[in-house]
């Protein structure tokens, strides 16, 4: 048994995750990580490097460049790529269409899992992502596996983007990147996106961000007692 507090959030893209487990860790005072942007700033730096990803001696040396960090500031995490800062780049178009692709490489997640495992070896934490359930932390106390319906996901990030000024994006496009990235995830042969069996579900198509946070504290305060703070 681990003596720190695991949370894992998975679940299809564009589901707000990232908004729950921000609001978690915040409410919990856990360490948020945020898995998806790790391999958004691999796939930045695939793209401004021009790594060809069908090579696989290309990608393994690339990944040998690649420092991640994350720092925290009011719970909203941010990424550095080798020191620099990309937590808004790694949300533009050109990453999102790239990503699926190279988080399917098996160097990649290998290398992912590995950094990600490390960092929650001791601490509480909440991560987010795709296979945190089912291969980062197959042992976290919590599980829960996250849906809405695309269209309201689509919607939902198109808002995002375009609250962020990106006037060449279009609902189409934003659902269409949603539905591929979707496919891509679940359909990969390296740990797809699956709802682990023990993970709980949680459809917020029709549900407030205070309501998701009720229902998954009320999942959390059970093992709050067992575990050291
Ligand atoms: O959570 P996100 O949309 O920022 O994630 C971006 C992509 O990264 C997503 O399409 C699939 C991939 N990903 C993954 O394969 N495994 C994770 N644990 C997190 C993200």
């Amino acid at each position: 048994m681990r003596s720190n507090l695991v949370v894992a959030i998975d679940g299809y893209s564009s589901c707000g995750k990232s908004t729950l487990a921000k609001a978690l860790a915040k409410h919990l005072g856990f360490i948020y990580i945020d898995s998806g942007a790790m391999y958004r700033a691999v796939t930045l730096y695939f793209i401004r490097n021009h790594i060809d990803i069908a090579d696989q001696a290309a990608v393994e040396d690339a990944l040998q460049h690649i420092e991640l960090n994350f720092h925290s500031r009011d719970y909203q995490s941010h990424i550095l790529l080798n020191g620099e800062e990309v937590s808004e780049e790694i949300r533009q178009m050109p990453v999102s269409e790239a990503v699926s692709e190279v988080s399917a490489i098996k160097a990649v997640r290998h290398d992912m899992v590995k950094q990600q495992q490390r960092m929650g070896r001791s601490k509480n934490i909440v991560m987010d992502g795709r296979d945190i359930g089912t291969a980062v932390f197959k042992d976290a106390q919590v599980k829960l596996f996250m849906t809405a319906d695309p269209k309201i996901r689509a919607e939902r990030r198109y808002k995002e983007l375009a609250a962020k000024g990106d006037e060449t994006i279009t609902l189409e496009d934003v659902f269409e990147n949603l539905a591929h990235r979707d496919f891509a995830d679940t359909t990969r042969k390296e740990s797809p996106l699956v709802r682990a069996e023990d993970a709980i579900i949680l459809d917020n198509t029709d549900l407030t961000e205070a309501q998701q946070l009720q229902f998954a504290i009320e999942k959390i305060i059970p093992f709050l007692e067992n575990t050291k703070h």
